[in-house]
């Protein structure tokens, strides 16, 4: 039974998002939970205690209080000085992607924590909690890939009178494909899309988003690559590591300075010479390409990544305090009792 809602700051680098609004938080408190706000946990996004006092919550000064609670809300996935809270009575209600993030998969395992992903809950074909951060983020990687081609090749996205557009080349025209591609398209860049499902590519087609479309294959995705200044990796197999499309060959294929940005990285990664980076330090470079790999790049823009987020949880988070069972949250469970019960992230585990 939770009684307890706990609303800890985010402590992984450069994240300024908080999960929950004060309007989310008034919901949670109008259903009867007493709602635990760290304080400052909503300061990076705009939103100061004063907002969540007056909506009911109950501000604490640490994160040890926040982590009391019977149920935890938070946006990313607990850092490693924050395993210390695991409980057997915990449940957490965050992104995981445990797929990519074994040590992290096996101690809340160890621990008894039942913990919820965000971003395996599946609903009408969609993954309504992953959808809107991969809006964010993919609008992101449009602006962030514009300004490392300015660091790198010096080629300007829209191009110049007499200068051709920059290609741009997405791989995987899900939620976060298309918005990079819409914008990338709006700073009138020459938009590759790629994708293993051809609804997608009709789809992206008839809209208009790209300039063209592929339908995916190691030799189609080679050719692109080759000729492209700016690279987006987005696809997505839900709860399963990121299929590898964009191999090291192909990488090296590419002309100094072009860019990669992996969005799919907190999955792993769709391009073989991608590892994660943080806000800190965020490129590194390969085969004279530069990469971009954040794995929570929405926490750049918290204000409105936090809004997106927190409407889209509210209402499965209110329904997942009366009832931990609730089918619609079913997709959501990630581990229990002690296992791994997610069958594609377990597979991904080789558990
Ligand atoms: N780095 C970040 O901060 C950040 C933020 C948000 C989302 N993401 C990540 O971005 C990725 C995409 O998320 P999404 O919501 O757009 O997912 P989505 O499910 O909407 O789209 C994924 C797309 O990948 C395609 N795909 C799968 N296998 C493919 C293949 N072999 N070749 C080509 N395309 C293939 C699918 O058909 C689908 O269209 C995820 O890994 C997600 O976690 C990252």
């Amino acid at each position: 039974m939770i009684r307890t809602i706990g609303l800890p700051a985010e402590t992984k680098d450069g994240e300024r998002r908080v999960a929950l609004e004060p309007s989310a938080v008034k919901s949670c408190v109008q259903a009867g939970h007493d709602v635990l706000v760290q304080a400052g946990a909503g300061r990076g996004a705009g939103f100061g205690d004063a907002d969540y006092e007056a909506v009911g919550a109950k501000i604490v000064a640490s994160a040890q209080e926040a982590w009391s609670a019977d149920l935890v809300v938070k946006v990313k996935e607990p850092q490693r000085h924050e395993w210390a809270y695991f409980r057997r009575d915990l449940v957490l209600f965050a992104y995981l992607h445990l797929a990519a993030e074994p040590e992290l998969a096996r101690a809340l395992m160890d621990a008894g924590v039942r913990a919820y992903a965000f971003e395996t809950l599946e609903e009408r074909g969609g993954l309504p909690l992953l959808a809107p951060m991969s809006e964010v983020a993919g609008r992101t990687a449009a602006i962030v890939g514009a300004h490392y081609l300015a660091q790198g090749s010096g080629v300007l996205l829209g191009g110049s009178a007499g200068v051709p557009p920059a290609r741009v080349v997405v791989v995987g025209l899900g939620v976060a494909g298309t918005m990079a591609a819409r914008g990338a398209r709006g700073m009138d860049a020459e938009v590759t899309g790629i994708d293993i499902d051809l609804h997608r590519l009709m789809e992206a087609h008839e809209r208009g988003i790209v300039t063209a479309t592929l339908a995916s294959s190691e030799h189609a995705i080679g050719e692109a690559v080759a000729d492209a200044d700016l690279v987006v990796g987005a696809a997505l197999v839900t709860g399963a590591k990121a299929p590898k499309l964009v191999l090291e060959e192909h990488v090296r294929s590419m002309r100094p300075g072009s860019v990669i940005v992996d969005l799919a990285i907190d999955q792993g990664g769709c391009v073989e010479t991608a590892r994660p980076t943080s806000h800190s330090n965020p490129i590194y470079e390969t085969h004279g390409v530069i990469h971009y790999c954040v794995t929570n790049v929405p926490g750049q823009y918290p204000r409105t990544a936090s809004r997106a987020l927190s409407a889209a949880i509210a209402p499965k988070l209110v329904r997942l305090a009366a009832n931990l069972d609730d089918p619609l949250l079913a997709t959501a469970l990630n581990v229990a009792d002690g296992r791994v019960v997610h069958p594609t992230v377990a597979d991904a585990l080789g558990l």
